[in-house]
């Protein structure tokens, strides 16, 4: 089970434990700003397992995995990057290459020429459709969408093409996506009204992607019950409580922005998630610390430069995960440069490469903590995606009694922008 180590607030003062100790309330007693009616996902562990939706998404992926070769995620920002962050954490950025069970994302972006060529990937397979929306009306998986169903309808026929396509959103007349979905009879998941998209990994949103690759659901919903037992209770020992204390001791001492780095790029996804989380979450009232994803050593080579000779506005959360398989240093050729590591293991290195950055940077003054053994499992996915869900929450509480955790006002003012400017009906300016 991974182990999270904050160390340095040892210069805890009264002030700091009165909100922290506020905050963790406003969360888990649900007294805060929107708490009652947004926080789905803290119960989702211990309870989502037993309903009959649950049930549904392991039967629907069991039939998907009989009936179709690949599965493609129509969808932006909560609404795609919760499943792939869990299959790279557990399979890999290659996952598609070697998996009998590839899942692509589209939708979340309005590049023409990446639609255009999974097309070619896809050719010859047989293809589900996901198209994930809570809102159902958000642009750019909207426009693939329709480009999709056309596709299909011209290729396959309307039956074919109604068959493959699965509509996973808000259940309400003001989703488009609900309206086509039960139109052409579409299959259809829930995502729960008190579930925002980045909080939503544990419902259909996550799930359904996640079960077709064939990992365990159970065990993603089982860490994240296992973490929420961990933190629930309040206490300096808590490691929510901790990390949490950690980030805005940081941002008072004049460090707005917050590098959450790993070793390993199985873990680039879920950090990309977490940036979204975070970012979303206390980006509000002129406040907020900006969440960076770092990856290691690939960035040691490029950022490096900066992070320790620049402007000083960094601290670090370095999230270190273990390796599933071993290489070792071979060591044939006492003249080959890398004689000297004969017998020794990636992992060796990597662990020495860790260390060597965390040396550089806290002599540079910047705060690093860390986040141990984090294994590549489904369990432990599940109970980081809790921790970092509960820490961004509790974190906005923690500026003001006024900063909503779980609003993102200036994302749905851009949405209103994006209508207007392409003239959508009843959105012109
Ligand atoms: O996390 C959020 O709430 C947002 O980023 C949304 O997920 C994103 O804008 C997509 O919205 P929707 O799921 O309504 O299409």
């Amino acid at each position: 089970m991974l182990n999270v180590q904050i160390r340095s607030i040892n210069h805890l003062t009264g002030d700091h434990i009165t909100r922290a100790a506020k905050a963790h309330d406003s969360l888990f007693k649900r007294t805060g700003l929107g708490a009652k009616d947004w926080t789905w996902w803290l119960d989702a562990p211990n309870t989502y397992g037993r309903t009959k939706e649950y049930r549904r998404i392991g039967t629907t992926a069991k039939e998907l995995r009989r009936d179709f070769d690949v599965m493609v995620v129509v969808g932006i920002g909560g609404s795609f990057a919760g499943p792939k962050a869990v299959q790279e954490f557990v399979e890999g950025p290659w996952r598609n290459q070697i998996s009998d069970f590839p899942v692509y994302y589209v939708g979340n972006d309005l590049s023409s020429d990446k639609l255009h060529d999974l097309y070619k990937i896809l050719k010859g397979k047989r293809v589900c459709w996901v198209i994930i929306s809570k809102s159902g009306t958000t642009t750019e998986p909207a426009m693939s969408q329709e480009v999709i169903y056309d596709f299909l309808v011209k290729n396959f026929g309307v039956a074919n093409a109604n068959a493959s396509m699965i509509a996973i959103t808000g259940y309400s007349d003001n989703s488009d996506l609900y309206r086509q979905a039960k139109k052409n009879g579409w299959k259809m998941f829930q995502i729960p009204e008190d579930a925002g998209g980045r909080y939503s990994v544990m419902s259909a949103v996550g799930l359904l992607a996640i079960a077709f690759s064939g990992l365990s659901i159970d065990e993603f919903l089982a860490g994240g019950a296992e973490m929420l037992q961990k933190v629930q209770e309040f206490g300096i020992d808590n490691p929510l409580v901790r990390y949490v204390i950690y980030r805005h001791q940081q941002f008072e001492a004049g460090k707005p922005v917050e590098l959450i780095s790993t070793n390993d790029e199985y873990i680039s996804m879920f950090i990309k998630w977490v940036v979204q989380v975070i970012a979303e979450t206390e980006g509000k009232e002129e406040k907020g610390i900006l969440p960076y994803e770092i990856l290691y050593s690939r960035d040691a080579h490029s950022l490096e430069q900066f992070l320790v000779g620049g402007n000083k506005i960094f601290f670090e959360t370095m999230i270190h995960v273990s390796p599933k398989n071993q290489i070792i240093m071979p060591g044939n050729d006492p003249e080959a440069p890398m004689y000297y590591l004969k017998g020794k293991s990636f992992e060796y290195a990597d662990k020495v490469m860790m260390k060597a950055l965390k040396k550089a940077h806290q002599q540079s003054g910047m705060a690093v903590e860390d986040i141990y053994d984090v294994q590549k499992t489904e369990r432990d996915c599940g109970a980081l995606m809790m921790f970092y869900m509960c820490a961004a929450a509790m974190s906005a509480y923690m500026y003001s009694d006024t900063m909503p955790p779980f609003t993102q006002d200036d994302v749905e003012f851009y949405k209103r922008f994006m209508f207007q400017g392409l003239g959508k009906p009843g959105f012109v300016a």
